[in-house]
This record gives C-alpha cells, structure tokens and sequence, in this order.
C-alpha cells in the first residue's frame, strides 16, 4: 500500500511538533493529509507565523509536493471516508476540545469525523494532547478512548536525552510519534541505560536508595 499519513492539527500549543512531524514523514516519502481546525490554522501562525494553509507555507517548495491540504470541514474529502486507506492518523496538537468531541463521537468537524473513522475501521489514531492540568472531563475522555483503541501521547517530551536547544526537545516528542507508526528515524530517543554509572546510579552500585 501506498503509505500515507493523516494529521490533524486543532488549536492546542505546539505548531513546532507538527511542522517538524510533517517534515521528516515528507522526507521519507510518506504521503501527508493534512486537515486543520480554524483554531489549528490561527495557531500555526501564532506560534509559527504561517499565513497559509499549504504545503508551500508549511515546509517549503522541496517537499510541499507530498502534503494533501484538506479544506476545513470538507466532509466529503478522502479522509472522512472509510475506504481510504492510510497508516493512522496522529492529531497534533489536540486540543482538549476535539479530545472531549471526539470521545463524545461527535463528528461536526472534519478531524473528527476522519479520528471517529479510525476508531470505527481500527486504524491507528495517536492523540497527542496539550493542556495542563487536565480536567476529570479530560481524564475520562482519555480513558474512554484509550479503550476505543486510541493511543493517547500527550505532548510531554523528556529530559534524560540532555536536550540542549527546543529543536532537540521537540525532535525528541516527534521521534516517539514516530515510533507509534512504527517508521525509521534517526532522532535521539534512545535510553542506552545507565548500569555503567555506578557511582551516581543507587540501583546498579548497590547503594541504598534512600539517604535516610
Ligand atoms: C494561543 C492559544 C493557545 C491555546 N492553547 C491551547 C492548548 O494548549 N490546549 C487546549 O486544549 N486549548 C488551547 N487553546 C484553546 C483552543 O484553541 C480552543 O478551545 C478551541 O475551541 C479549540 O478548537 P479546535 O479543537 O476546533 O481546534 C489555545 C488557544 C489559543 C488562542
């Protein structure tokens, strides 16, 4: 099959991740069907002083040939159908309102309506949220789609890697939205465990793990 993704962008925080998910799946050859809420759009320039919403504006002349720009609320664009094929559908950012509709299994937008597809056909739907602290509404709309199938990643990047500017922060949070579709990258990642630490490293020297 051809591969291709779904994104979703909605109105949260994190225009970076998503400019730079869509990058390294382009540079991979990976078809990128893109749908953003007018919020989403709104953020993108905000965060990323993107004033339009195209392949072009979004990663330039070279790859803009593998994004799919889907109009907003066209629900009778490829991604609202069950018979289009791709590999999962990621919504980054999500915002806690298209979470909360889409647990509810509203479908009044068209990223809903093609995250509700994915849930129905048993694809792959990655939910990487942002807002904090969550709500209990929040919480249970996780839950609830967790059990649907859903995998929930909120935008939480770590520190162990030793990130040194944002781009390594935000390399770091889109190498494991990577790792969810199961496609190669090269991003660092990687826990190589720490065993050879002993004298700083409680748990392999023997030390006790309490100072008390
Ligand atoms: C600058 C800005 C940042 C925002 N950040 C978030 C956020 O991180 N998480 C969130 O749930 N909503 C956030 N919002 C609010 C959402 O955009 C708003 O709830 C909107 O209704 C979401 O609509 P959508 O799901 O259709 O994109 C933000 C709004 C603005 C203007």
């Amino acid at each position: 099959m051809h591969h291709r993704v779904v994104i979703g962008i909605t109105g949260a925080s994190g225009a970076a991740y998503t400019i730079r998910f869509m990058e390294l799946l382009a540079r991979l050859g990976i078809e990128v069907h893109v749908a953003a809420s007018a919020m989403g759009r709104r953020l993108l320039f905000e965060e990323l002083d993107i004033r339009h919403f195209t392949g072009e504006a979004m990663l330039g002349p070279e790859l803009a040939d593998q994004v799919v720009i889907h109009t907003t609320n066209d629900f009778g664009a490829t991604i609202s159908s069950g018979s289009f094929q791709h590999d999962g559908m990621v919504i980054l950012p999500c915002s806690s309102n298209t979470l909360n509709s889409i647990a509810a299994g509203l479908t009044g937008t068209l990223i809903q309506r093609a995250a509700a597809v994915c849930l129905k056909e048993r694809r792959k739907l990655v939910i990487a949220h942002r807002e904090s602290p969550l709500s209990p509404i929040d919480i249970e709309s996780m839950s609830k789609l967790n059990r649907a199938g859903a995998i929930i990643a909120p935008l939480s990047p770590g520190f162990y890697m030793l990130p040194k500017t944002l781009d390594d922060l935000v390399d770091f949070m889109v190498g494991r939205l990577m790792d969810q579709l199961g496609y190669d990258h090269k991003l660092p990642v990687r826990w190589k465990g720490s065993a050879d630490k002993q004298d700083v490293n409680p748990t392999a020297s023997g030390l006790p793990q309490s100072d008390a």
